[in-house]
């Protein structure tokens, strides 16, 4: 018989950790699950010609942290293509990084999205991911 889903409340915690710690051992003792802590952030660059500063990047960020490996993911970054190659994708990551940091994160994930944007965050120091990383499509039957 399949038990209840429910969503988790307080009470839960000490499950929680009971069975987190077959993932991570006593690492999961440091869970504060259920509760989570999330923040998302926008940043954008302006031109800086001081001509009502149009917007030519912008990078949007989340952040989760549940007491084990917080971190932090790149959603969103574009640079107007005029703009480009100049030092904007570098200065909103640069940002957005410190802002992360800030908060605890301890890795930041991006999916690029082509080969071309891997190469850019290769040079920014970014590694690729290897391992079993996996998707799926929003609607799809679990
Ligand atoms: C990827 C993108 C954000 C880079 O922005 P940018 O402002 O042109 O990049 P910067 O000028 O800040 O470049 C910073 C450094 O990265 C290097 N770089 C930039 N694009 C690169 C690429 N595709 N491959 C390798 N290196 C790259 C630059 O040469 C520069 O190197 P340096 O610091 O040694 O001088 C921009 O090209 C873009 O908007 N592309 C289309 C959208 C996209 O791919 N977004 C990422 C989606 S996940």
């Amino acid at each position: 018989m399949t038990d209840e889903v429910r969503e988790a409340t307080a009470a839960d915690r000490a499950g929680i950790q009971r069975l987190l710690r077959e993932l991570h051992g006593e690492a999961a003792d440091a869970t504060t699950l259920p509760e989570i802590r999330q923040q998302a952030r926008t940043f954008v660059a302006g031109d800086g010609d001081g001509d009502g500063d149009e917007i030519v990047g912008v990078l949007v960020a989340t952040f989760v942290d549940y007491g084990h490996e917080p971190c932090g993911v790149v959603e969103e970054l574009v640079v107007h293509p005029a703009s480009r190659g100049s030092g904007t994708g570098a200065a909103l990551l640069a940002q957005c990084k410190s802002w992360l940091e800030a908060l605890g994160a301890e890795v930041v994930f991006v999916s690029a999205i082509d080969e071309e944007a891997a190469e850019f965050y290769l040079h920014a120091g970014f590694t690729r991911c290897t391992g079993p990383w996996l998707w799926a499509a929003a609607g799809q039957p679990a």
